[in-house]
């Protein structure tokens, strides 16, 4: 029988420089789309998908991260008092079961591939998932619960995937396509952030990935790739020699890089757009945007 992926790796040491100066002082996994941090749309869509153990890579100055997750004892007794139960319950999917998450320090920025490696000895023989919270997917279904639904099938390795424009392919992990399923590909090459030309598709690796114990085996040779840094698409793509099972995912959802400002301004105004609460004054709003910017066209 196949195990079930019941742990997920969240690497969040990187420092954030893109979103300076306001990484400065709260780590970038806090910044808030809407009301809630980055990290939460991550940990939803994790425990949506059946993920119970949370193991997050961090790094020097991420404390506001761990104090996130605990409980807020005076805050809550002064909700209560108040009478504010909306908010209290608002407040309950902050919180963790104690035990249900780990935090792994990764001392030195040497690449994704050596954050994930960092969190080794919490990870047993079993498939583990790994979730950048950069990358942000709005879908009905949470995008690693359909990944994990397609894995149950194909077993080995998978990475999320999606189509991107040429002229942005070389900011990715791309795929070299050897059969194309539809949803899923089987992969017969990968390669991490490729010139434009060398790119051999359009076909971009997102941040979900489900992974076999072996590429955590792979990433011990801790051997240096793109950019000089320890590539977790390196140890992946070992795996397609080795054991021809590595997979990609073409999820449905919308996704959004908010690892830049574009991407995250975007995510913004489209889950504000999804609230009911701020659907009509913020449409509203655009609507007059859009048609002073047409008069003044
Ligand atoms: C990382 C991965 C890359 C992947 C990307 C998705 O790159 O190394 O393979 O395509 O995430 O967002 P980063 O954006 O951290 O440079």
């Amino acid at each position: 029988m196949k195990k079930r992926v019941t742990k997920a790796i969240f690497p969040v040491a990187g420092l954030g420089t893109r979103f300076l100066p306001a990484t400065k002082s709260i780590p970038k996994e806090i910044m808030t789309l809407v009301d809630r941090p980055l990290i939460q749309y991550a940990i939803d869509e994790a425990r949506a998908a059946g993920i119970k153990e949370f193991i997050f890579v961090t790094s020097r100055g991420k404390s506001a991260l761990e104090d996130y997750f605990d409980t807020a004892p005076e805050l809550e007794s002064a909700l209560r008092k108040k009478g504010k139960k909306d908010l209290l319950e608002t407040l309950k999917h902050t919180n963790m079961d104690s035990g249900a998450i780990a935090y792994v320090r990764q001392n030195k920025p040497l690449g994704l591939g050596h954050a994930v490696w960092c969190a080794r000895r919490l990870l047993g023989n079993e498939p583990f998932a790994v979730i950048l919270p950069d990358d942000v997917i709005a879908a009905e279904t949470s995008c690693l619960a359909q990944m994990v639904e397609a894995h149950a099938e194909t077993g080995g390795n998978m990475v999320a995937a999606m189509e991107v424009p040429a002229d942005k392919i070389s900011s990715y992990g791309v795929l070299d396509v050897k059969e194309d399923m539809g949803s899923v590909v089987s992969v017969k090459g990968m390669v991490e952030k490729p010139p434009r030309d060398e790119a051999p598709s359009n076909l971009a690796v997102i941040g979900r990935y489900i992974l076999t114990p072996q590429v955590m085996n792979n990433l011990n040779e801790k051997k240096s790739g793109a950019g000089g840094e320890i590539q977790l698409t390196d140890a992946i793509a070992r795996e397609i020699a080795e054991s021809d099972n590595v997979y990609g995912f073409r999820f449905r959802g919308q996704r959004f890089d908010c690892g830049s400002k574009a991407g995250f301004l975007q995510a913004t105004v489209t889950f504000g757009l999804a609230r009911d609460e701020l659907r009509d004054e913020f449409s509203a709003y655009l609507g007059e945007l859009v048609s002073l910017q047409n008069a003044a066209e």
